[in-house]
């Protein structure tokens, strides 16, 4: 295991200084990490745009930040259901049109563990749609605009990359054979995984500038399971919850926030970042040993046309 750059205690937010006059855009930022790691950033003086699937839930998310924050932080919400990809082109639109710069994209969203084989709107398994295919086309439409703000995209993966078939499944994409709740959420953020990778060789090649970081937030007391996982699994992580085995979901804000935000030390885009401590589930924020399996180019560049014709989205025209 390598030296942690940042101490025995790991990143902390104790290393951004004044995020003033920067924008971050966070999916799922009501709840869960995505909720923290915004507070994280407004806390350092950045404005923060969610994008949430619910009004509602949204409008308590930042009622809460302003309590804790002040009236005058720069929260904000945009509506996105990233099981539609209609939803993620309009708010990529709105977006485009209204926010000058933007300087880092957190896809932190997500679904995991669902019972039962679901369709997103566009007809896709639920969870590689939500996860993949909903952020892999908010990135597309959104990468002109990180290109010119010399922005980043931040990918929120899993350690789930390395359960599950640690493959494509390309001949059946919805799982239509086989769906398990836990194998196909692994698929899906696998997806999530290949993309930022794949992505970082395709910015190289055209010599362009936003920056793809690759982290996960070991697990973390969130709403996930909670939310959309089986009654047996939201039982079982709850009863793990409390244990040292699951850390907070500040803890697990970490990451994304180091991934967004780490300017002095020089993150390495072909990492995988994430809590470095028992089997990469809590512990000092670091790099984490990355399976090549997620690197695997031939893979990757399959998933990647899969998806431009899936979403309907060619990232270069
Ligand atoms: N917690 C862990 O132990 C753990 C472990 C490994 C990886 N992760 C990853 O960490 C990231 C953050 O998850 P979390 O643990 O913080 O979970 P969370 O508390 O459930 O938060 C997930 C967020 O995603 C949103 N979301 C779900 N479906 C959406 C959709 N269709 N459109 C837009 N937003 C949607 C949720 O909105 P609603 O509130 O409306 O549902 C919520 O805001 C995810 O990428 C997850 O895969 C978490």
């Amino acid at each position: 295991m390598k030296t942690n750059p940042f101490g025995q205690q790991g990143w902390t937010p104790d290393r951004i200084e004044n995020l003033k006059g920067k924008t971050y855009v966070v999916t799922g930022a009501n709840t869960g990490a995505g909720f923290e790691a915004s507070k994280i950033l407004l806390r350092k003086g950045a404005a923060v745009i969610m994008l949430n699937r619910s009004e509602q839930k949204s409008e308590a998310a930042i009622a809460e930040l302003k309590e804790e924050l002040g009236a005058n932080t720069k929260v904000s919400f945009t509506k996105m259901d990233l099981s539609d990809l209609s939803s993620v082109r309009k708010a990529a639109e709105h977006l485009n049109q209204n926010v000058p710069k933007m300087d880092a994209l957190l896809c932190n969203a997500a679904i995991a563990q669902v019972p039962k084989q679901t369709f997103t709107a566009d007809g896709f398994e639920s969870q590689l749609g939500v996860n993949h295919y909903g952020h892999f086309l908010l990135c597309g439409m959104l990468f002109e605009k990180l290109e010119s703000s010399q922005g980043r995209i931040v990918v929120v993966g899993s350690e789930g990359y390395k359960m599950g078939l640690k493959t494509m499944q390309f001949d059946d994409m919805n799982w239509d054979h086989n769906y398990h709740p836990m194998n196909t959420y692994c698929h899906s953020k696998l997806a999530q995984i290949m993309f930022a990778y794949e992505l970082q060789d395709r910015i190289k090649t055209a010599n362009q500038q936003v920056q793809v970081y690759v982290c996960h937030p070991g697990a973390s007391a969130t709403s996930l399971i909670k939310n959309s996982g089986s009654l047996k699994d939201r039982i079982l992580f709850g009863l793990m919850s409390l244990t040292p085995l699951v850390q907070s979901a500040q803890k697990g804000a970490y990451p994304e926030v180091m991934c967004a935000t780490e300017i002095t030390a020089n993150l390495n885009q072909k990492a995988y970042y994430g809590p470095t401590g028992t089997m990469q589930w809590t512990g000092p924020v670091g790099e984490c040993k990355l399976e090549p399996h997620a690197q695997d180019k031939a893979v990757a560049v399959k998933l990647w046309s899969v998806s431009e014709k899936e979403t309907d989205f060619k990232w270069n025209d």
